[in-house]
């Protein structure tokens, strides 16, 4: 009898290190993210959250360790390996990194750029290819009618949602969020974080998302990743972290006088 493995995980990292100069923001630290789960990354600033996400998107490379994403090993990958595993990964940043110049539907169709040849990608800018799939991508993040519209006319939350649109369009089976609701209004921000965690789950990606912002917990996620000083302080379910917790993880922070995000 044959017992099913389980699954490749989908982000994987062992014995990892990594420094800046003589800073060291990891020392051997070790991570394993099921596929499917949706992840929150927390901790105060500094505490390494950006630097482990360049790691996993492979855009710094750690001193030691070994790092899989999506079953493939970074560092034993030739540029252009690294760059077809990259398409399959979608990338969501604190500012929306829209392209201002252009109306929406071809912002979102840059999420198609990956899986479009050259001629098709330039045909695109004049006759915009998958125009459905744009549309479904903006009525799926609840803005159908901006399809059109200069992204300069969009609010601030309506242009974090083209770009989770984007991320959409991409298709991507994994999704690398870097605080992606922090220069939005305080009040759109669990929205926003809400509408891409219910997204992602409901097409089975694997999502981790950083967090300053402890309005933000109860979004959705199945496991919260606490850092602190470069090493796991927490990692559990997010009823886990009580309030005596969370004052711990934050309290240098507090003492230096910032305050989370409310
Ligand atoms: N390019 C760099 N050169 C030198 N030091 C760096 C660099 N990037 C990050 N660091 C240092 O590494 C540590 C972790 O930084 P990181 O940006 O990962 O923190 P963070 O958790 O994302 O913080 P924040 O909540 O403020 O975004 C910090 O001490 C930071 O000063
Ligand atoms: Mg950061």
């Amino acid at each position: 009898m044959t017992t099913p493995s389980a699954p490749a995980p989908a982000l994987e990292l062992r014995g990892v290190s990594c420094a800046f100069g003589a800073h060291a923001v990891f020392d051997g630290i070790d991570l394993t993210i099921p596929p499917g789960q949706m992840v929150a990354l927390l901790g105060p600033s500094g505490a390494g959250k950006t630097t482990l996400l360049r790691i996993l998107a492979g855009t710094l490379p750690p001193g030691r360790g070994t790092v899989r994403v999506l079953g493939a090993e970074l560092g034993r990958l030739s540029a252009r390996q690294l760059r077809r595993l990259r398409q399959r990964v979608g990338f969501l940043y604190q500012t929306d990194a829209l392209v201002p110049g252009l109306r929406t539907v071809h912002n979102v169709l840059i999420g198609r750029l990956g899986h479009w040849s050259l001629l098709r990608s330039l045909l695109s800018l004049v006759w915009p290819q998958e125009v459905e799939r744009a549309r479904a991508a903006l009525a799926a993040v609840g803005i159908p009618e901006k399809l059109h519209a200069p992204v300069a006319a969009l609010s601030g939350g309506q242009r974090q949602r083209v770009a989770i649109a984007r991320l959409l369009a991409q298709d991507s089976e994994l999704i690398l969020a870097d605080e992606p609701a922090a220069a939005l209004d305080p009040r759109l921000r669990r929205a926003t974080i809400e509408l891409l965690v219910r997204l992602a789950r409901e097409r089975g990606r694997t999502c981790l998302v950083s967090l300053h912002d402890l309005e933000l917990m109860g979004a959705g996620f199945d496991r919260v990743l606490a850092l602190r000083h470069g090493r796991w302080f927490f990692d559990g379910p997010p009823g886990g972290l009580d309030a005596a917790r969370i004052a711990e993880l934050f309290a240098e922070e507090r003492a230096r006088g910032v305050e989370p995000d409310a």
